[in-house]
């Protein structure tokens, strides 16, 4: 087989085999496919685009390119969950012990990222002796045991997708939808999940600000999904705003143990439960979403859900005694208001201008090397549809540096203040199944 013919192929607008794509993939990731060659197949994608047998033997064809990892030691039906970026999104933290509380195994494995914020990995490293390394066999353990265990991104996955995405990314070739779906659903199936949820933001902080395209993004994943024989669905949601109020990595802590105590924000906790209803229904522990729904709110009410975060801290080596004492998770030096410039209705919050003065503050990572500051963050005191007085705190900036100027500007800038009460932007905007 030649590289150039299967260019010319799809060049011309025709479907790739399975063993055209398994070829490709596989002498791309040994080098022998250069970089050349498949820059022009990407662009050759991105205009031609796929068939869903194409996405699905794509995604295979990365998952098999590296190590994949067996969680067959594991008990029940291993459910994963996907969150395509977004401002301030805790959900993880609560998800994961919350549908644990209803025996659902969770076996996750989470990244720090580079962005706004650190990831879960660095959320829960905000927890003192939290560790994210276990071995394969502890960690297996411990999900049988407790139903969860979360670590940090280990062993070799998906080489062909961490390539070709470096590729993409210099070549304006991200951008397209089975390229992105392919992409994310390779990462899910090498982690081992048998069935999937993914959470699809929309909006100004999402990668896929318009409806629609979030809308395609999600079908195509689910296509994937049920089409490599793992059941997944999509929920699309509103990331035009940030999600809750705290965005920062020890102040997501508090805000998930406020949210699994059923204290947390409408919108988070709203998104929790949806979330949470389709990964108990999946992992076949419900008869129904509405059944699951339920159990979940009752979980949060008895406390069942914050028992199974204590016990997840405490088998992972963490202080527990921070789900009831939060004071004593990191402590930024000093908090500053963000006052309202007039008054009004929070018609607008950019959400990735929020994460952009996160991230000043030292919350998030620019680099891979760089160190981030667990403390600091912002919390939002307003969201959109709420009226402020002039001069009314609408954030609070928790930080460890003395001139805040420039942040408060930033967050100054993501609010838009207007007279008339404008329509909030519904939550979960549809499921695709
Ligand atoms: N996120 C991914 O993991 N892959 C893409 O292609 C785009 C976003
Ligand atoms: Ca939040």
């Amino acid at each position: 087989m030649r590289m150039v013919d299967l260019i010319a192929k799809k060049r011309d607008g025709h479907a790739l085999s399975k063993e055209e794509i398994e070829f490709m993939i596989k002498a791309y990731t040994s080098d022998e496919i250069p970089d050349y060659q498949m820059s022009a197949m990407a662009m050759a994608l991105y205009f031609q685009d796929m068939t869903t047998a194409e996405r699905v033997n794509l995604t295979m064809a990365m998952v098999e390119s590296g190590d994949q990892i067996d969680l067959s030691d594991i008990e029940g039906i291993k459910v994963d969950k996907h969150s395509t970026g977004g401002v301030g999104d805790t959900t993880t933290l609560i998800l994961a012990p919350l549908v644990a509380a209803l025996d659902v195994p969770v076996a996750k494995m989470s990244g720090r990222g580079l962005g706004h914020t650190g990831g879960t990995i660095d959320k829960l490293e905000s927890i003192e002796g939290f560790k994210v390394e276990l071995d394969n066999k502890t960690f297996n353990q411990l999900v049988n045991k407790n139903k969860i265990a979360v670590i940090g991104q280990s062993g070799n996955l998906t080489p062909a997708d961490k390539k070709l995405y470096a590729l993409r990314d210099v070549t304006a070739t991200v951008n397209s939808v089975p390229l992105i779906a392919s992409s994310i659903m390779s990462k899910k199936i090498a982690a081992g999940a048998d069935a999937i949820v993914l959470d699809v933001k929309t909006g100004s902080g999402a990668f896929m600000k318009e409806l629609e395209g979030a809308k395609e993004l999600a079908k195509a994943m689910v296509a994937i999904g049920n089409g490599a024989g793992r059941e997944t669905i999509g929920v699309i949601s509103d990331m035009s705003q940030p999600l809750g109020y705290a965005v920062g990595n020890a102040l997501e802590v508090v805000e998930a143990i406020e949210t699994l105590n059923g204290n947390g924000p409408a919108d988070l906790t709203e998104l929790c439960l949806t979330l949470g209803s389709h990964m108990v229904y999946l992992a076949k522990k419900a008869n129904s979403i509405e059944d699951a729904r339920a159990r979940l709110e009752e979980a949060m009410r008895s406390g069942k859900a914050i028992e199974v975060f204590k016990t997840f801290i405490r088998a992972q080596g963490g202080d527990e005694t921070i789900v009831d004492q939060p004071e004593r998770l990191p402590r930024a030096g000093s908090i500053t208001d963000v006052q309202a410039p007039c008054a009004g209705y929070i018609a607008e919050i950019i959400a990735d201008e929020i994460g952009i003065a996160a991230s000043m503050l030292g919350a998030g990572r620019m680099t891979k090397e760089s160190e981030i500051d667990l403390a600091v963050g912002i919390i939002l005191k307003k969201k959109v549809g709420d009226y402020v007085e002039a001069g009314e705190p609408i954030a609070t900036l928790h930080s460890n540096q003395s001139d805040v100027a420039a942040v408060t500007s930033k967050v100054l800038a993501a609010y838009s203040i207007t007279d008339q009460k404008p329509t909030v932007p519904p939550l979960i905007y549809q499921v695709i199944t």
